[in-house]
């Protein structure tokens, strides 16, 4: 298996992990082929990547942060929500709180808890597929910050609305629409509602509505704010837009103590894998290999699968080197899809 830009998709390609359609149900399943038609419907969905079997690298095991049962429930829920404010009708905080849950429960469920690729379903339910992995990027944070449970459900009701203001104007009065949604809701903590309006302030003070700066900005805010900043990087429906985690990471980490507060983002960046389980990689020797699993303590040195040598040339046996062992070996470049079928065939 192997992850795959969906601009780079071929027919005749086998899908490695099911796609499902806006409703939830699946589109294609584990082991379709790809036709010309089904890499259109793809595209059209602005979907940026997809798994692919590979026979060399053989299958791989990317843990489910959370079910997709759970994303589909969520994002249906959002849609609702998103409805009902612009009907100027109640948000139903309770279903949105039992989503909640359910992803919190997912997470804690989790064994080796590091963010590989998010799975973006759709551009037209983008927004809210942008929401629920927020959502998770925060609580993952928040985990790693050493929240208590309270704390980390306000969290995670405020990164899965932060974005509810949009609902009536696309603009930075999302913010502040957003605040006056979610604060006049008494079943909700006012502390969400707050991350709704402060999620776009920067530690600089260089943000909006309010330009708050450094400590002023609650901590909640800064956290949404830091993985609302990092999802809009990676997973950006235009592909010209959109980076690769490890350079979206550097972003990140730029920003550490200028546009970001810096015990965030080393606490957001300890939770996020450079390279992706799946993603194709040469080393600093030349030799080129598959990530095959992420380290949850060091997720820069991951294990690798070597496929071909220093001159592209592919290996007879596929031997596995895990980078915590090898100390002088690094990752040096991604070998995009282009590069990668050049030297795999
Ligand atoms: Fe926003």
């Amino acid at each position: 298996m192997r992850s795959i830009e969906i601009e780079q998709l071929n027919a005749g390609m086998k899908i490695a992990k099911a796609i499902y359609d806006d409703n939830g149900r699946i589109l294609l399943n584990a082991g379709a082929v790809l036709s010309f038609r089904y890499i259109d419907k793809l595209t059209s969905m602005g979907i940026p990547f997809i798994y692919v079997e590979d026979e060399i690298v053989g299958p791989l095991d990317v843990e489910e942060l959370i079910h997709d049962r759970v994303r589909i429930q969520t994002v249906k829920a959002l849609k609702q929500a998103a409805e009902n404010v612009k009907m100027r009708a109640e948000i139903d905080i309770r279903q949105i709180s039992d989503m909640v849950n359910s992803i919190l429960d997912d997470l804690r469920g989790v064994s080796n808890l590091i963010v590989q690729l998010m799975d973006i379903r759709c551009s037209n339910m983008y927004i809210y597929n942008h929401s629920v992995s927020v959502c998770i990027l925060s609580i993952i944070t928040g985990m790693a910050l050493g929240l208590d449970e309270l704390k980390i459900k306000t969290l995670g009701m405020g990164a899965i609305l932060h974005d509810v203001g949009k609902s009536l104007s696309e603009g930075p009065e999302h913010t502040l629409h957003g605040f006056e949604i979610l604060r006049g809701n008494k079943t909700l903590n006012v502390t969400a509602a707050h991350v709704a309006y402060q999620h776009h302030e920067k530690y600089d003070g260089k943000g909006y509505p309010r330009q708050l700066k450094g400590e002023d900005i609650h901590l909640f805010g800064s956290i949404v704010g830091t993985a609302n900043y990092y999802d809009n990087l990676v997973s950006n429906p235009d592909q010209n837009e959109r980076l690769y985690p490890y350079q979206a990471l550097e972003i990140i980490m730029a920003e550490s103590g200028r546009a970001l507060h810096p015990e965030v983002v080393k606490a957001f960046c300890k939770n996020i894998a450079p390279y992706p389980v799946g993603t194709a990689v040469r080393l600093n020797n030349g030799d080129i290999g598959v990530i095959i699993s992420v380290n949850k303590h060091l997720p820069t040195r991951p294990v690798i699968k070597l496929v071909a040598n220093n001159v592209g040339i592919l290996l007879k046996t596929f031997p596995e080197i895990d980078l915590m062992l090898e100390k002088t070996l690094f990752i040096n470049e991604i070998i995009n899809e282009k590069q990668r079928q050049d030297i795999f065939g």
